[in-house]
């Protein structure tokens, strides 16, 4: 977690670091804070709260110069504070510095240094990293080397990190070495921007957006030496490493509210066309089946899988359950949906035939990348459902397929999901076209396919009805979301959406499985939100609900568009389109979508910006 932004070069570099710190907010929003460096000094302005709060302070006390690094917290060890907010320095205020990440031996490590008289000002872990660089970079003064020299910062850096267990990606500045920033990455992720004499640095691309199209992904490991005229990369083990150039190709347009009050209303509306772009070049007419550039295995391979586990977190292992549905109904290949977070040491049977998918919007959760490590390690494919490019698990996993959703600022995941359900949708029509689904099977679901912006579009029709049952809901401290096949993962999904935007407490659960226990929960003051869209099994569902209302608990109903008879039953019926069973998630999350934003509202919570998570989770 936490977002890191950095910059050596000519411009005055508050305004950028503020502005990309503004941009990384879905980071961590605990805390914020900058350091510029000139002249052999480096100020610093930080406080508990927004990045707001900081940009006030600069507002009210000027930092000037052109080499800085900026942080956006979400604490891990150590309350939320002003002290403990970063950027942090070490011993007498020669190294200043951001961290992103956890260092699992900073107990044992401050002891160390409090027995050498360095005195702690925080509770962080992150403060021993500082005070250790200043160890070290005085130990290379002691063996002769200049102090003013950028290598004596290096071989510090470079000493020092051999000393720390956990993750880290750093953003360091020297006192005596103005315009020099040193960054270091294991396990945190750090995008290097290449301009014309200055460098950038940010935990994702997004602050770099406007600024340069042109960056360099560090990787475990490495150090890079940024100054405004010279980039030099270094691994610990490989040694100099050449920079490898990618080209980014966002604009500032994808990462402004475009007219929208929340970015997460701005994703919900933009599904129709991040729906579209999923399926953009994947699907084949002529051989009536998708196809994917970036898989990266032969037929052969392919034909041979006889197993499929889908693993990651939150929204993601939603997305994934469809997934396990879809891929068993369509490819009939056993598929299991692991959290990722129990995959990384459950360590289950598995075949060198089992392909393993990871499915992150991020592609930086932290759980995630290990569970994908692990399998990696013990030799299977390891695959990826991605959105954002050049992430740590897009490019450590042996092939993957992307999203292109373009950016999701909103803490609540919206259009990831159904970007996420589209993907693994038509991988299973191409793994079924591989094995027995025939050439009619498979266009038949091209064309529903082709559909469903279109179907999403209409099914977005619902705000304003969905805002009106909002307030008359809002003021509820209990939910129940059922459904049944595939409307199981979207109750699931709605629960989570509810539950983060609007601390209000929902469960998901298996329609039917809710008079197993749940049923006890329901009363006059519990709505039940049924997704109950048309299906084989709609009569079951009907009666399910009818066990709700016997019970005089309230029934909201996503219902399909024709179903006449729900409205005799439900409390409140919001329509969806009507589309096979397969594809009910994309429309029927929607409304909930839709639900948890206007409670939220209403309950004046902050949408965007819900207390205690961040958007990526790279923390164990
Ligand atoms: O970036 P990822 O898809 O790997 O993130 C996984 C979860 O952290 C994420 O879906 C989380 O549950 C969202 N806040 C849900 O809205």
């Amino acid at each position: 977690m936490c977002g890191i932004v950095g910059y050596v070069g000519h411009r005055q570099v508050s305004s950028f670091l503020l502005e990309g710190l503004r941009r990384l907010e879905y980071r961590g929003y605990d805390s914020a804070g900058i350091a510029v460096s000139r002249d052999g000094d480096i100020q610093i302005r930080k406080k508990s709260g927004r990045v707001s709060e900081v940009a006030r302070l600069v507002e009210q006390k000027p930092i000037h110069g052109t080499t800085g690094i900026g942080h956006t917290r979400w604490a891990t060890h150590g309350v939320t504070s002003d002290t403990n907010s970063h950027p942090h320095i070490g011993g007498n205020g020669q190294v200043v510095l951001v961290h992103n990440g956890v260092i699992e031996n900073y107990t044992t490590l401050k002891t160390h240094l409090q027995e050498l008289g360095y005195v702690f000002q925080t509770t962080t872990d992150t403060e021993v990293i500082a005070h250790l660089i200043e160890f070290c970079f005085n130990e290379q003064i002691k063996l002769g080397d200049d102090p003013t020299a950028p290598s004596t910062c290096v071989k510090a850096v470079e000493v020092a990190l051999t000393q720390l267990k956990g993750t880290y990606g750093l953003a360091i500045l020297f006192q005596d070495v103005p315009d020099l920033l040193i960054t270091a990455r294991l396990g945190s992720p750090l995008v290097i921007g290449i301009g014309d004499k200055e460098h950038f640095l940010a935990s994702d691309a997004t602050p770099l957006i406007g600024y340069t199209d042109e960056v360099v992904y560090l990787a475990d490991r490495e150090i890079a030496v940024l100054t405004a005229d010279s980039l030099e990369i270094i691994h610990r083990d490989d040694g100099r490493q050449t920079p490898a150039i990618h080209i980014i190709d966002k604009s500032p347009g994808d990462i402004d509210l475009g007219g929208f009050e929340h970015y997460m209303l701005k994703e919900i509306f933009e599904q129709p066309q991040t729906i579209e772009n999923a399926m953009r070049g994947r699907l084949d007419d002529d051989e009536a089946t998708a196809k994917f550039g970036g898989l990266n295995l032969d037929a052969q391979t392919l034909r041979r899988i006889d197993r499929i586990v889908l693993t990651g977190c939150g929204t993601s292992w939603h997305a994934g359950l469809v997934g396990e549905y879809v891929l068993e109904e369509f490819a009939r290949i056993p598929t299991e949906v692991e959290y990722a977070s129990e995959l990384r040491y459950r360590n289950p049977p598995m075949a060198n035939t089992t392909m393993i998918f990871a499915i992150t919007q991020s592609g930086e959760t932290a759980d995630t990348l290990a569970a994908i490590r692990e399998c990696k390690r013990k030799g299977h494919p390891t695959l990826a459902i991605c959105n954002v490019v050049g992430s740590t698990i897009a490019r450590e996993a042996d092939g993957g397929i992307y999203l292109h959703a373009g950016p999701e600022i909103g803490v609540a995941s919206t259009k990831a999901f159904t970007s996420q359900v589209m993907v693994l949708i038509q991988l299973a029509l191409f793994m079924a076209r591989m094995r027995h689904m025939s050439f009619p099977a498979g266009q038949r679901i091209i064309n529903q396919l082709k559909a469903m912006p279109s179907m999403v579009g209409k099914a977005l029709k619902c705000h304003e009805q969905v805002r009106d049952i909002s307030q008359k809901y809002a003021e509820f401290n209990n939910f129940l979301y059922l459904g049944r096949l595939y409307n199981f993962p979207t109750a699931l999904e709605g629960a989570l959406k509810l539950k983060e935007i609007s601390y209000v407490h929902a469960e998901g659960y298996p329609a039917a499985e809710m008079k197993h226990g749940p049923i006890a929960l329901v009363d006059e003051r519990t709505p039940s939100i049924f997704v109950i869209p048309q299906g084989h099994i709609y009569p079951k569902v009907i009666s399910n609900l009818e066990e709700i209302k016997a019970r005089g608990g309230p029934v909201i109903a996503i219902a399909c568009e024709g179903d006449d008879r729900i409205a005799d039953l439900a409390d409140d019926v919001i329509f969806v389109p009507s589309v096979e069973e397969y594809l009910q998630p994309l429309v029927t999350v929607i409304p909930l979508q839709l639900l948890s934003y206007h409670i939220a509202l209403c309950r004046g919570c902050n949408v965007d910006r819900p207390r205690n998570l961040a958007k990526s989770v790279t923390v164990e």
